[in-house]
Formats: C-alpha cells, structure tokens, sequence
C-alpha cells in the first residue's frame, strides 16, 4: 500500500473502505464539470476502487488514482490522479470534495506527491492538463509554480471540443 502524509493529509491507496466518501464528490455534477469523465454511480465506483486498491505507481502510462484523507477526522477528502512515463515524467490531477475546496488541500496534497515523486522515484518533470474554463485547476497549478506551456484549440471533450491548456513544473 502507498502511504506518505503531510501536515494536515494522509496520502494512500484507495480502498473499497472509502465508497461512501469517494461517492460523495464524484457523484457531485460541480465536481466532474471539467474532468474527462462524469458522475458515477455506486457500481462504478465500486470496481473503481477495488482495481485502484491493487495498483502501485509504475512508469507503465496507466493512471492511478491516491486517496487524499483528512488527518483530523479520519475522512477521504478527495482523490490525487498520477501517470508515471519511462522518460522521468508524470502528469498529475487532483480532485477535492466541494466542502473541502478552497482550503489549500489540493495545493498540499500535490506538493507533498511532487516531493514523493522525485524522491522516491526520481520524476524530474510534472505535468497538469487543464480545460482553458477551469480557473480553480488553472489558479491551482500556478499556485505550485507550473509553468505555462502551451494551448491545444479543439480538443474533443463530452461531446465538444474546448480549448486544453498545459503546464509543466521542472524539478531540480
Ligand atoms: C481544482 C481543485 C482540485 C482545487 O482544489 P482546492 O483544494 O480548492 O485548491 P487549493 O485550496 O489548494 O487552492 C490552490 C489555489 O487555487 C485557488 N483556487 C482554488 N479554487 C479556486 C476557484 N474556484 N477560483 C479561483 N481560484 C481558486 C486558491 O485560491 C489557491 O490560490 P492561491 O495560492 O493564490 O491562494 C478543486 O477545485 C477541484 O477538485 N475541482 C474539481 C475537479 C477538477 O476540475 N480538477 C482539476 C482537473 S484534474
């Protein structure tokens, strides 16, 4: 099982354990307005977390997906996403239940697994898609320090196409 922790945070595996909280945002339509996928219903995220609980990060581009929990009361408060290339680089995501947002989680979240991707296993390059709508993941990156890489016009996404932009972070 993966594990490392932050000052407020727990960073680990996910577990079957965590259906309740785990479907408390990503059944949230605010939640996944600007992630590639929608809401999910409990089956889904049943076998969702039973396949993510036996994964370990492994530079084989599948992602895998680590439950971020609340230190204080023992609660999954949302969930960091990781995909680790052969070439050292890993692109990541983050998603935090709406009760929880704008409290400086994800930002510590993602700094303690930027950390725990360099250190452990010597990732010298992060990478963050965002929709070009998406101010919190936007505010969010460059909060981190990503620079601001580049603009992909009509990319397809639910059925439109929108504008995605990427940023990288370089770690020496
Ligand atoms: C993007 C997301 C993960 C940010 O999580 P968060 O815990 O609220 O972010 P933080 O509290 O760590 O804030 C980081 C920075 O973003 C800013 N920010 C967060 N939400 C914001 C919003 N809605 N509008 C503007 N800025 C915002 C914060 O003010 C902070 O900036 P600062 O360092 O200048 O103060 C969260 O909004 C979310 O889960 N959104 C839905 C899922 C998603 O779209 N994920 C991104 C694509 S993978």
């Amino acid at each position: 099982m993966l594990y490392f922790e932050t000052e407020r945070l727990f960073i680990r595996s996910l577990s079957e354990n965590d259906l309740g909280d785990f479907l408390d945002y990503r059944s949230d339509p605010e939640v996944v307005k600007w992630q590639g996928f929608g809401v999910w219903d409990e089956a889904e995220a049943r076998a969702f977390l039973l396949e993510q609980a036996e994964r370990r990060i492994a530079d084989d581009d599948q992602w895998t997906q680590l439950g971020v929990e609340l230190k204080a009361d023992r609660k999954l408060i949302g969930d960091l996403a990781v995909q680790l290339h052969s070439d050292h680089s890993a692109h990541i995501g983050a998603t935090l239940n709406a009760r929880y947002q704008r409290q400086g989680f994800a930002r510590e979240a993602l700094s303690g697994l930027i950390n725990y991707l360099h250190e452990t296993l010597s990732t010298n390059a992060v990478i963050g898609l965002t929709d070009a709508r998406n101010a919190a993941s936007i505010k969010l990156l460059e909060s981190l320090r990503f620079n601001f890489e580049k603009e992909d016009r009509d990319v397809p996404y639910k059925g439109e196409f929108c504008t995605e932009y990427t940023y990288r972070l370089l770690i020496t």
